[in-house]
């Protein structure tokens, strides 16, 4: 039985994998450190925040005495690591946040580790610190360049993955200089519920619901690998429980797309899904564009992002040879489930749009 510290659990991925560990490993105790920033909502919990087996920390992980303390009290064994700025557009607009929180705030949970399981009077066995980063640590590859290996050198291009690549050079001097049980999973673009609709997939589908541009950057012919996201926590699974200490994982999906066909894709899973359900035109009246089967008539060319990193492509031969991983689900019914969380859960996405998820943060939390 595994006591986990889940930094950033209720984000888009950290939520997804504590559905998925307290479903499979229902005797582990999970407790969640979360800031509930922005990008955190309470409500990605719902499912889990009454079970004995589950408890919800709201803190900064930048706080080292807070992460001294929930390790120390509720006997923390495993810390998996999500916490993060994560969107590439605002670390270009602002890069304090991302310093902020993915250097100093991995600097202080390597910290608080290193005291609470290295320095007492006993080291505690068995421990890990896992740290969920990216494949945008390795930088851009052209169309024809071999895929990312975990021996990729880093080269990363924005502030975000600047900040990811420095957090993950911390985690591995850690385990160098002081034998700290670490490991590091770099994982391609996931997609799947509870996204952040600020992110591209859940943007598409929610401004077709609202008959809004969906906004291609530049040429639209930047790759990117699509993962998942249930997938994503099924590779931290297979690390945490067969992974070898010290050692980098490369998660991915054998799934890339130029970003122009992976919004002509969900337009056309969208026109379908109202030509199929005659219930969604009443449901969303605002979805012209889809209703009559022309979503993709709402795509429109803007201005690149600043740095836009061309291709991603990960080579997960690694993490298939030594592991046994393979994505379980296919890119077909993988987007075709997202699609239909997106369609069936209006007061998630509508509540994070407006903003009233955070109400509760400020109701609960707020001194
Ligand atoms: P997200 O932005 O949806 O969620 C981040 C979570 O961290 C939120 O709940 C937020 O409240 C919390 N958080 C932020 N700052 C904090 C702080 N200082 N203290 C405590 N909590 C804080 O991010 P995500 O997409 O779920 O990404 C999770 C992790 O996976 C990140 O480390 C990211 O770099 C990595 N990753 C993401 C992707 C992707 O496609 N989204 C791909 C590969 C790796
Ligand atoms: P994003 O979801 O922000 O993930 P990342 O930048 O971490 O890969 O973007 C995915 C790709 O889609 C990226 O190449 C930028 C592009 N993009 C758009 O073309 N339009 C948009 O509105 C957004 C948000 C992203």
């Amino acid at each position: 039985m595994k006591k986990l510290l889940v930094t950033g659990g209720a984000g888009f991925i950290g939520a997804n994998f504590v559905h998925y560990w307290m479903a499979k490993y229902s005797a582990d105790k999970v407790v969640v450190l979360d800031a509930l920033t922005y990008a955190g909502n309470i409500a990605n919990l719902d499912s889990v925040k009454d079970d004995a087996n589950f408890t919800f920390a709201h803190g900064n992980i930048c706080d080292q005495a807070l992460i001294e303390t929930l390790l120390v009290e509720h006997g923390i064994d495993t810390l998996v690591h999500f916490a993060a700025e994560s969107h590439v557009d605002r670390s270009i607009t602002g890069p304090d946040a991302f310093i902020e929180t993915n250097i100093i705030g991995t600097y202080s949970l390597l910290k608080a580790a290193k005291k609470v399981w290295l320095d007492g009077k006993s080291i505690l066995a068995g421990h890990r610190f896992h740290h969920v980063s990216t494949d945008e640590v390795y930088g851009t590859l052209s169309p024809t360049d071999p895929a990312f290996t975990e021996d990729t050198a880093y080269a990363p291009n924005s502030p975000y993955s600047a900040s990811k690549a420095a957090s993950d050079h911390l985690v591995r001097a850690y385990h160098h200089t002081y034998g700290l049980q670490v490991t590091t999973s770099n994982c391609s673009n996931n997609y799947g519920p509870y996204h952040f609709p600020e992110k591209l997939t859940p943007l598409v589908m929610t401004n077709i619901l609202h008959n809004k541009s969906l906004p291609i950057y530049g040429d639209g012919m930047q790759i990117r690998d699509w993962l998942y996201v249930e997938d994503h926590a099924y590779g931290i699974d297979l690390v945490l429980n067969k992974g070898r200490v010290g050692e980098n994982y490369n998660i991915g999906g054998n799934n890339e797309w130029a970003n122009i066909n992976i919004v002509n894709k969900i337009c056309q899973l969208m026109n379908q899904a109202f030509a199929d359900n005659s219930g969604l035109a009443q449901r969303y009246p605002e979805a012209l564009a889809a209703i009559s089967g022309k979503a993709e008539s709402l795509i429109t060319y803007v201005k690149d992002r600043a740095g836009h990193d061309r291709r991603y492509a990960i080579d997960a031969t690694k993490t298939r040879d030594e592991l046994g991983y393979e994505p379980r689900e296919s890119f077909e019914t993988g987007i075709a489930r997202t699609i239909d969380w997106y369609l069936n859960n209006q007061r998630w996405w509508a509540s994070v749009m407006d903003g009233s998820y955070q109400e509760c943060v400020h109701q609960q939390y707020d001194k």
